[in-house]
């Protein structure tokens, strides 16, 4: 069984061949250098693996408009391909001006050269319009509005040339195998269909639910050897969100709960930092997939959404993500297994699919929920979380009380 073609037909690989590195090194001593983020340091990360594939760096204008307008980009051929979250890196008007007749850019992360930037196109940053496109709203409470707000006046788009993988010496980087990596371990373990979880919370027994029912689902189809990419975001995320080495360690003690299965289930990181645009993103979520090797494509209740700063309600209708999913342009390659919300049922004491006519019956758990549970030092009740996993997080959220 052959994996699913990355977009574009082919991998994209940023990262400078070996052979190459020292003259590109040196090279960089004679560019004119702009200093980027810890931010665009992830981007980059992304864009140098080919998780956007076939994107080979930040994006131009044209690529831009098409991103936020259409959340897909038209290849020479005529096709399309989704890319629904622009990938960008923004400049002051003073690094624009100094850097404009550039053909060549050093991005210095701490002081020391990233990548270089070929062949640079400046254009507006046009702040307010894009987060309204990309995030649906202005906000400036919305964790993303308020970094794009505060970003420069101009962005610069071109090609990259990374000068080594982009690691980051905090104790996970054997989690964040590239999306090249992922696909020899799928053929490795002979998958014949590979099934994504996106996630960015610790899971739960719902979010299991929908991992082991997609096995049942794809096993009746008639599929011998399905494979699981369990597959937290690892990028950045807003600040109330349960960090990542806290998450890969409740990832590990779901596995060794014996909730999902460690011989059909491969736990890595997926770099990109989180948006928070609902619908929107969760087409990039599912897109980066693809290139990963994944065919098919969980979704459930609420994905990439949060509430809003003010009404605390949820910002996207929680099942708009799903919908938008299922006539995505670019994403007709991939099958998307859809969700009802999971709930605590209280009869059954264990997560269930919510059923309306006994509603009364149904707990929600949630992040602030669980925090209240570890405050008081009581643990959710049975059939939540597995046991081991459940430690991790209360040992976490102990830990916030204690500072
Ligand atoms: S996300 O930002 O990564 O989407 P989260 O980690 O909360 O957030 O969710 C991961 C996936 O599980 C998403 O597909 C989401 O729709 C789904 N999901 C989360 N909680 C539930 C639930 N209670 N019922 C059904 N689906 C859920």
């Amino acid at each position: 069984m052959s994996l699913i073609s990355p977009d574009g037909g082919m991998l994209v690989d940023l990262v400078v061949p070996d052979t190459q590195r020292s003259e590109r090194m040196a090279e960089t001593i004679n560019l004119p250098r702009l200093e980027i983020t810890d931010y665009d340091l992830q981007w980059i990360h992304i864009l140098s693996e080919g998780w956007a594939s076939p994107l080979r760096g930040f994006m131009r204008e044209s690529a831009f408009l098409q991103s936020s307008h259409f959340n897909a980009i038209r290849q020479e051929d005529g096709s399309w391909v989704n890319q629904s979250i622009p990938i960008t890196l923004d400049v002051s008007s003073g690094d624009r001006e100094r850097l404009i007749d550039s053909p060549r850019i050093a991005l210095c992360f701490n002081g020391t050269p990233v990548a270089i930037l070929i062949d640079p196109e400046f254009y507006a940053h046009q702040k307010e319009e894009r987060v309204a496109r990309t995030v649906g709203l202005t906000h400036v409470g919305h964790p993303t509005v308020e970094r794009i707000m505060a970003m420069g006046n101009y962005l610069v788009g071109g090609e990259l040339e990374v000068l080594a993988p982009i690691t980051y010496d905090d104790g996970l980087d054997h989690y964040r195998c590239s999306p090249a990596e992922l696909r020899a371990e799928f053929e490795r373990r002979g998958a014949d269909a590979v099934y994504a979880f996106q996630l960015r919370n610790p899971v739960h027994n719902g979010h299991a639910l929908l991992m082991n029912d997609t096995r049942r689902q794809l096993k009746a189809e008639g599929f011998r050897n399905p494979i699981l990419l369990l597959h937290p975001l690892g990028g950045w995320t807003k600040e109330d969100d349960v960090p990542l080495d806290v998450r890969m360690k409740q990832h590990d003690a779901v596995l060794e709960d014996g909730i999902l299965d460690p011989e059909t289930t491969i736990v890595a990181i997926f770099p990109s930092p989180m948006i928070y645009g609902g619908p929107t993103e969760v087409q990039w979520h599912a897109k980066a997939r693809i290139n990963a090797g994944a065919d098919h494509y969980i979704v459930g209740r609420d994905p990439a959404g949060m509430n809003h700063p003010e009404t605390d309600a949820p910002i996207y209708d929680p099942f708009h993500g799903m919908k938008v999913l299922q006539s995505a342009p670019g994403l007709e390659r991939l099958k998307i297994i859809e969700f009802r919300f999971a709930a605590y049922d209280t009869v059954a004491e264990q997560m269930s699919f919510f059923d309306p006519s006994r509603a009364d019956d149904f707990l929600t758990i949630s992040g602030s929920k669980m925090r209240e549970y570890a405050r008081n030092g009581e643990s959710p009740p049975k059939g939540f979380m597995g046991g081991k996993a459940w430690q991790v997080v209360a040992d976490y959220y102990d830990s916030l009380t204690d500072g």
